[in-house]
This record gives C-alpha cells, structure tokens and sequence, in this order.
C-alpha cells in the first residue's frame, strides 16, 4: 500500500485541524497507510545546523531535522492541514519548509532535498475566508521549493459558531463532500 504522510499545521490539542485530518484518514485508510509528521521538535532554522557530508555523528539539532528528512522520503505523498493565521499560513510549517527546502547534504547544492518533486495537496479549517489566503500562499511555497501541488480540489472548512463554543466541530454534507472530492483526487493523483 502506498502511504501518505499528514501534516497538521497546528500543535494545539484540540486542533479542528487535526479533527479534520482524521476524517480524512477515516476516508483513504482502507487504501493507504496514513501516518502523521511529528515535528514539534524542530528548531528554529539556523545554517550552523544545517548537515554537511554523510548524516554521521549528527548533533541533537540534526538528528531531529534528519529524522523528520526521512519521514517525508518514505512518503508517496503530502496532505497537509492548517489553519490560517494573518492570512497566511502559521510559522511552523514556514520553518518547517525552509528546513525541508534546504539539501539533505548541503556540501554540494545540487544534492537533492527531501521534498523535490513530491506529491503535496492543502486543506484548511478556519474562519470564514475558509483558509483561502492561507492556502493560496502556502500553495505558492510550496511550488517555490519544487513540490508536485494538486491545487484544485483543495477543502477549505468555515467552522461554524458551535465550534467555537464547543471546541470540535460536525462537518456540513457539504463540506464532507468537498473533503472527499479532494481526498479522491489526491488518491489518483499519488497514484
Ligand atoms: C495568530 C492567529 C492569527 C489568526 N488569523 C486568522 C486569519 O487570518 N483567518 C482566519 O480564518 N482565522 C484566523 N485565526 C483563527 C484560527 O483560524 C483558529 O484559531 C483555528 O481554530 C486554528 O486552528 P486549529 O484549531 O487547528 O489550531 C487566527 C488565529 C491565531 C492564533
């Protein structure tokens, strides 16, 4: 089975993110292995951590950027989740693509990185602009670092008030059809 790594783009608990990414696990489960990028160790980007030559005798910084190098080589393919945040997208997944942006062995440039070329598709719970800034400037990042982007279908959720008070949210039909439409696509799409 191929597999297919989700990206939340939110460490909060209760994220509506993360609920919305397993409905969509719940959707492509029984034909794909789904895992869930842990990354909330990663540290801030810095060029003095960056590795140099074959991935031995890495620092505790490395280890964990290479880690999560190896995570995205594994996959077939990317779906991530995120909130907006200013009308863009939350500065981890930032930090986290500029690390992923980077060579895995920066002693030659040329060398490749760990995200070139793979498949990646966005979907977003939010407010009522449905994540769509966020959205479009995330799609624009990732097409920037050489990542193959499905941009359309892509689910953008308007969490409705009960979600605010109650802290999780139902889907409309609507919404379930949107997320499905795109879960379709990018099944297809990863092949
Ligand atoms: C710093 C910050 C900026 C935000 N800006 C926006 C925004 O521009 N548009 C929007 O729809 N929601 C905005 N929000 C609200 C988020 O959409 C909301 O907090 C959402 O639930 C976060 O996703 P999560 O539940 O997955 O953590 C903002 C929230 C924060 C913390």
């Amino acid at each position: 089975m191929k597999h297919i790594l989700f990206i939340i783009g939110s460490f909060r608990k209760e994220s509506f993110n993360r609920q919305l990414a397993k409905i969509a696990e719940d959707i492509l489960k029984d034909r794909f292995v789904i895992s869930y990028l842990d990354f909330n160790d990663i540290p801030y980007m810095n060029q003095d951590w960056e590795i140099k030559g074959p991935s031995k005798c890495l620092t505790q910084e490395q280890e964990r950027i290479h880690r999560v190098r190896e995570e995205i080589l594994k996959a077939d393919g990317i779906w991530i989740f995120t909130p907006e945040y200013n009308h863009s997208y939350p500065g981890l997944l930032k930090n986290l693509f500029d690390w992923l942006s980077r060579p895995m062995d920066i002693s030659n440039f040329a060398n490749p990185t760990a995200v070139q070329g793979k498949k990646v598709t966005v979907s977003g719970a939010g407010g009522k602009n449905k994540t769509a800034s966020c959205r479009a400037k995330l799609n624009e990042l990732l097409e920037y670092i050489k990542m193959d982007v499905m941009k359309e279908p892509q689910a953008g959720i308007a969490l409705g008030l009960e979600a605010w008070v109650k802290g999780e949210f139902k889907l409309t039909e609507e919404q379930l059809n949107e997320l499905k439409e795109q879960a379709e696509n990018f099944a297809e799409f990863v092949g």
